[in-house]
């Protein structure tokens, strides 16, 4: 399954490579701990490419394997870069029925990718996402940490020059 991944050239700086090296050394001891690296290493890397997932399944006394099906398994882990901004369009029940597909249209039209993919320039990129936890709010989307609710998709153009 692992070979048919497609490739992305990963490119590691020592400064990179030094703070993953610190959360493993922080966590490697720590029962359960893999999620949270994983999650830190994403940080790191803006994705976890096979040659971080084996750095962390050495350093964490490991199967590669279990390291390799966290990140399948889990939709918040990518194994593609990730943009700098992450846009989630809630697709769940109550975004949906509220015209939650208007909104992720209207936002794959403005950047002009779907969703799992990334802007060339590395700016945005579209998750696909069900439920974000808070459908009184909805159509709702996201941008990192940033919560739109109640989106109309005539707004996207002006949410998006926020970060462009
Ligand atoms: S269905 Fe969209 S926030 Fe719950």
């Amino acid at each position: 399954m692992i070979n048919k991944l497609e490739v992305v050239p990963f490119k590691d700086t020592p400064e990179q490579n030094k703070q993953l090296m610190k959360v493993i050394d922080d966590y490697k001891n720590v029962e359960g701990a893999l999620i949270q690296v994983l999650k830190k290493a994403q940080e790191i890397y803006s994705y976890l490419p096979l040659e971080v997932q084996q750095m962390v399944a050495e350093g964490m006394n490991i199967p590669l394997e279990e390291v390799f099906g966290a990140v399948t398994f889990y939709s918040f882990f990518s194994l593609k870069p990730i943009g700098k901004y992450r846009i989630s369009v809630c697709q769940g029940t109550a975004c949906y029925v509220k015209g939650g597909q208007a909104v992720l249209d209207e936002v794959k039209k403005n950047i002009g990718i779907s969703a799992g993919e990334t802007t060339p320039d590395g700016l945005f990129s579209i998750q696909d996402t069900r439920c974000l936890g808070c459908c009184g709010l909805a159509p709702v989307m996201t941008v990192n940490d940033d919560v739109y609710g109640k989106v109309d998709p005539k707004e996207i153009k002006n949410i998006l020059a926020k970060y462009q």
